[in-house]
């Protein structure tokens, strides 16, 4: 699978899988656009790709903003002159149920994890129409089914499949594929500030591995060769789907031990 100067914008890509994922694209060829809200974390990540041989800019972005979306598009523009790859990995999480979640926590995950999709959907529509390009939208097994105490978190991953198959059928017709990832728990910033809110966060760690039939969770470059996949033209005839990088976690009860 070549990504062989293909041009891969990766938000929230300054940590965790984002990161991976940016690592795995340059792997094989593409050059990335860099795009989380912490530049340290952004530019850490740009030098891991050109220590490796590869091409890649950093650039802040906050993608519940639209001037700060739109700002990323013309960067994107303005150093590669194209975009053929969309991956929107960048999310956060409030480990609160609804009642205890405050309206400002509430509005603030729905706009960066599900408006931050729409808007940089929105504005790099265009050039992924140019390049018959593809978006792969980082969703969650936690959008087919839900944990105790992150209600809105579960909400926007849900809400992403939704929006997936909506932008599959409406551009489609144009060549672009539309997919999201439904990964398991990894070992990655999310999943670490949930279990540091259980009471015993060792205990909860090892009890989210045995949830799956693979009986450990998984490392973000295993969800970034999933992300390479279905971004290359091996995965051509593929849109509009929903996944599942989980080590069997949705396959149903793990074996005991
Ligand atoms: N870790 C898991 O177990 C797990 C499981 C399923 C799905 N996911 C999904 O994978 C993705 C990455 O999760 P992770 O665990 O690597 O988390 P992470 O916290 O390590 O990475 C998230 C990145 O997004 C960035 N970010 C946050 N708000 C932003 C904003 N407004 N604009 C731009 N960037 C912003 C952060 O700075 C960070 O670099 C998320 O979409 C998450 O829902 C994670």
């Amino acid at each position: 699978m070549s990504l062989d100067q293909r041009i891969a914008v990766v938000t929230g890509s300054g940590s965790g899988i984002g990161r991976a994922s940016a690592l795995e694209f340059a792997i094989v060829g593409a050059k990335i656009v860099v795009a989380d809200i912490n530049l340290a974390g952004a530019s850490e990540t740009v030098e891991r790709i050109v220590s490796q041989g590869g091409k890649a800019i950093a650039v802040r972005t906050d993608v519940a903003d639209p001037e700060s979306v739109r700002n990323l598009v013309s960067e994107t523009i303005a150093a590669f002159g194209a975009v053929h790859i969309l991956m929107n990995n960048a999310a956060i999480q409030i480990n609160k149920t609804v009642e205890d979640t405050e309206v400002e926590e509430w509005n603030r995950e729905m706009a960066v994890n599900v408006g931050g999709v729409f808007l940089t959907c929105k504005y790099f529509f265009p050039h992924l129409r140019k390049s018959k390009g593809n978006i792969i939208n980082m969703s969650s097994v936690n959008g087919f089914f839900t944990e105790p105490m992150c209600a809105g978190y579960c909400a926007t991953k849900a809400a992403i499949i939704g929006l997936t198959k909506a932008m599959a059928i409406d551009h489609g017709k144009e060549g672009i594929r539309v997919n999201c990832i439904c990964p398991g728990y990894i070992d990655a910033g999310l999943a670490e500030g949930y279990f540091n809110v259980q009471p015993d966060p060792e205990a909860a760690r090892n009890a989210a591995g045995k949830l799956h039939a693979l009986w450990r969770i998984g490392r973000p470059e295993e969800v970034g060769r999933a992300a390479v996949f279905l971004a290359s033209d091996a995965a051509s005839f593929i849109t509009g789907a929903a996944f599942t990088v989980d080590g069997g976690l949705s396959s149903g009860l793990p074996p005991q031990a």
